[in-house]
């Protein structure tokens, strides 16, 4: 069943009471990881060197760490800048397998002033987990998570 994200986004928006980018980012995947049905991974890849992803905070199994721009699905997000949504990863020639259970990934960017300050990655065992308004709602989540701290 699709979450209720209006609801969902007003939650987190309370939950987010610092602007530090550190509680701030554990706080949202926990809460995502709780309230987002059918998930087995969520975290942030933070981009801390040019065209290079490193793993931030997460909730889930330990993951693959450093992911370069040009690999997977969180490298095409951060290099197109634009949200990927994969039904099934097997298909996907160059995805990074960090969990052999994962099947449907979505992973948005979050970029802030221009900048792309690291990726929002989420992954389901179910296969074609993620729909149009599952993309929407984590969209408009991570306006929320920007807009409440401070990531410059
Ligand atoms: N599957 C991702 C790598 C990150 S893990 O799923 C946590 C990718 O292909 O970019």
């Amino acid at each position: 069943m699709t979450p209720d994200y209006s609801l969902l986004d007003r939650q987190l928006a309370a939950l987010l009471d610092t602007r530090d980018w550190l509680t701030n980012s554990a706080q949202t995947c926990a809460f995502i990881m709780q309230q987002v049905p059918d998930l087995n991974w969520a975290g942030f890849y933070l981009q801390r060197q040019p065209e290079l992803l490193s793993l931030g905070p997460f909730q889930g199994k330990p993951a693959c760490h450093p992911i370069p721009f040009a690999k997977g699905v969180c490298g095409a997000a951060a290099r197109t800048r634009s949200t990927q949504r994969v039904d099934d990863v097997h298909s996907v020639a160059d995805h990074i397998a960090c969990d052999a259970d994962s099947s449907a990934e979505l992973v948005v960017p979050v970029v802030v002033a221009d900048r792309l300050w690291g990726v929002l990655d989420l992954d389901s065992p179910r296969q074609g987990r993620f729909t149009d308004e599952d993309q929407a709602g984590i969209e408009a989540l991570m306006a929320t998570f920007i807009e409440r701290t401070d990531l410059a």
